[in-house]
């Protein structure tokens, strides 16, 4: 099984590496490679996605990711700004489907923001179309407008845009995920405003038909905001365009106390797939050693189930992860009063000692 790692920058380096600790000590047939991408990239050969990077991720079984951005890569040209490199990840190897759950551990429900009765118990799972809407819609630019409210000066324009067969594959693995778990999808859009969303609306009603175990509602992404915050715990799966996950996902990940505990999956037609965590790079904590390598090595263990075929293993990451947040183990994010403060190689380290001792209890 080959595995790129593709560590990043900020806090990216230092959390992949944690999570690389986390699977070799699997001691399973795998075959790491690891090559630069986004601002590390680029300062070693100018571009954030080098031809090298893309055909290591293309020949691979799977993809680890880090992060990638720094506030120092603002002023270059959109192109070959960080962020360009997990954009042309997720388009040249076609992850449509992002899977980003938000999980509510029981240690940590206290330090969600809203009330522990609010968020106790929350497990919502969030599907987000990736390689479609106005991330990769044509044209983009610049030019004088010659209309609108101001003609004559500069405007700029992305566009929105999705078609059937974009919304169709997600809304099936939206109907599956659903099946899988309480029965429910919340198809979310901007019906009202936005015909994007009327097609989205009206494919994910027609492809509900063949799913009729699963309880299908549509909501505004107006309202969505709001519900997640009012009752997070009314909504099982949330499936939704490229933009209005990519907000909805932060939101959903705050609710259960801190981002840097949550994992996604971005997966192709065949299962295919990119794993890393929810967060950014958080370059004002990079280098320190304090970052949460949770999401990282909750990522590589949604690695083994999604694209490895290793569900055992996953499970035992997933056990091990509850092991230390039991065991009051915290990085600074998610600490408080009575919990023990750790950096992040001391919590991968508690994580492959607890690992360990899992192996040894399914062993015995
Ligand atoms: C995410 C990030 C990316 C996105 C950025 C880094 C391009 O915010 O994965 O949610 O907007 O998709
Ligand atoms: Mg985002």
């Amino acid at each position: 099984m080959k595995i790129a790692v593709l560590p990043g920058d900020g806090i990216g380096p230092e959390i992949v590496a944690e999570a690389v600790k986390v699977l070799k000590a699997l001691e399973l047939p795998l075959t790491l490679q690891s090559a630069p991408v986004g601002g590390a990239a680029y300062e070693a050969f100018g571009h954030p996605l080098p031809p090298a990077t893309l055909a290591l991720a293309q020949e691979a079984d799977a993809v680890l990711f880090g992060a990638v951005g720094d506030w120092k890569y603002d002023k270059l040209e959109r192109a070959l700004r960080p962020e360009q490199a997990i954009l042309g990840l997720r388009k040249n190897l076609g992850l449509f489907a992002n899977f980003r759950p938000a999980l509510c551990y029981a240690e940590l429900t206290h330090a969600s923001s809203l009330k522990p009765e609010l968020v106790g118990g929350l497990d919502i799972l969030i599907l987000r179309e990736l390689t479609g809407d106005i991330y990769f819609g044509t044209p983009r630019g610049r030019r004088t407008a010659v209309d609108g409210h101001f003609p004559g000066s500069e405007e700029a324009f992305d566009t929105m845009r999705y078609s059937r067969p974009e919304i169709e594959r997600i809304a099936h693995l939206a109907f599956q995920a659903a099946g899988k778990r309480r029965g429910k999808v919340t198809s979310v859009d901007k019906a009202n405003v936005l015909e994007t969303s009327q097609l989205w609306k009206d494919v994910v009603t027609e492809v509900h038909a063949q799913y009729p175990a699963v309880q299908l509602e549509h909501m505004y992404v107006d309202n969505a905001a709001m519900q997640l915050v009012k009752a997070p715990k009314s909504f099982d799966v949330i499936v939704t365009g490229n933009l209005f996950g990519d907000i909805l996902s932060d939101e959903a990940a705050m609710l259960t106390g801190s981002i840097g505990m949550l994992p996604s999956a971005s997966l192709d037609r065949n299962g295919k797939g990119l794993y890393e965590p929810s967060h950014g790079s958080a370059p004002d904590i990079a280098g320190k050693g304090i970052a949460n390598p949770l999401a990282t090595i909750l990522s590589a263990a949604m690695m083994l189930r999604y694209s490895l075929n290793q569900p055992e293993s996953a499970a035992r990451i997933e056990a091990a992860v509850q092991s230390v947040l039991a065991q009051g183990l915290r990085t600074g994010d998610i600490w408080s009063e009575g919990c023990e403060k750790v950096g992040t190689r001391a919590m991968g380290d508690a994580v492959v000692t607890a690992l360990k001792t899992t192996m040894t209890i399914t062993k015995s």
